[in-house]
């Protein structure tokens, strides 16, 4: 059934667990996702991007995420991922969307602390989950994010809760967006030292490409809720691209993206295999 947000999110808390949130922009993705959480009996967060919203359109993507959540059997959260503009953010939270992150990590932080508080307001009073994000993840061209001022402020970060009220943090500890060129390095003492002083649900971003023993430790550390995309669109990708090269003169898109629907379901397995979440239903 679809949940909401704050009440997995606390749940996964509770329990010392993380909740796997997986990017979804089509029908094939989705029925992997959902299929992989009930196979383990694990909860679930589906999430779409502005950039799939603009591939898809905010109608497709809401049905499918909708119908998806209502008829699985294990507890699913539809989220938006980086919402950065107040519309969009504020439409999800006005049709059915049980979490929203209003991404405001590139402004300064007053203006930050001022956006998530009116993201806040409006999503408080309907139980939508509201994530926000402080310090800068890096990625898009798979670059490791450079040790600096960018890593989340733990001062800064006990003030953002405070004054926003934010449900789930997002925090910059190492992690970028994509796949990694060089060697990623985490900082868990950041999440742990962050996790005592807000004793809030924290987000890790750009988990593709991280090890396994990483993904665990930072779980292990205070992260309740995981976000993995590139690496699931690669599992799809690698099977698609297999199946073409053995049946060059196939033509028929269901017969190709079969396998690309059942390699990526195994690869949200193996991720919620690391999050503890299974059976967590
Ligand atoms: P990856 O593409 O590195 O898995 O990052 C996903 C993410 O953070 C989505 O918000
Ligand atoms: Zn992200
Ligand atoms: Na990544």
């Amino acid at each position: 059934p679809l949940v909401s947000g704050r009440d997995l999110l606390e749940h996964a808390k509770q329990n010392h667990y993380a909740v796997g949130a997986f990017n979804f922009t089509n029908m094939e993705n989705l029925q992997a996702i959902i299929a992989a959480a009930e196979e383990l009996n694990a909860p679930v967060i589906i999430q779409i991007t502005e950039k799939s919203i603009a591939y898809a359109g905010l109608g497709y993507l809401h049905a499918l995420g909708k119908f998806a959540a209502e008829t699985a059997r294990v507890p699913v959260v539809l989220h938006l991922d980086h919402g950065k503009e107040w519309s969009t953010v504020i439409h999800c939270i006005r049709n059915g969307w049980t979490s929203v992150m209003i991404d405001a990590s590139k402004k300064p932080f007053e203006q930050n602390v001022a956006l998530t508080q009116k993201v806040v307001e409006v999503a408080r009073p309907v139980k939508v989950a509201v994530e926000s994000e402080l310090g800068f993840i890096g990625g898009k061209e798979g670059d490791i994010t450079p040790e600096g001022d960018i890593y989340t402020d733990v001062e800064q970060a006990v003030e953002f809760a405070r004054r926003t009220g934010t449900d789930a943090l997002a925090i910059a500890v190492g992690t970028a967006h994509g796949i990694y060129k060089g060697e990623v390095r985490i900082d868990f003492n950041r999440i742990k030292e962050i996790k005592e002083r807000t004793a809030m649900p924290l987000v890790l971003h750009g988990s593709s490409g991280v090890p396994d023993e990483m993904i665990r430790q930072a779980v292990e550390a205070g992260i309740n809720k995981v976000n993995f995309d590139t690496e699931i669109k690669l599992a799809h990708l690698a099977a698609l691209k297999n199946f073409l090269q053995e049946h060059p003169g196939e033509y028929d898109l269901r017969k190709m993206n079969e396998p690309g629907r059942q390699a990526m379901k195994e690869k949200v397995k193996e991720k919620i295999r690391l999050l503890s979440s299974e059976g967590q239903n």
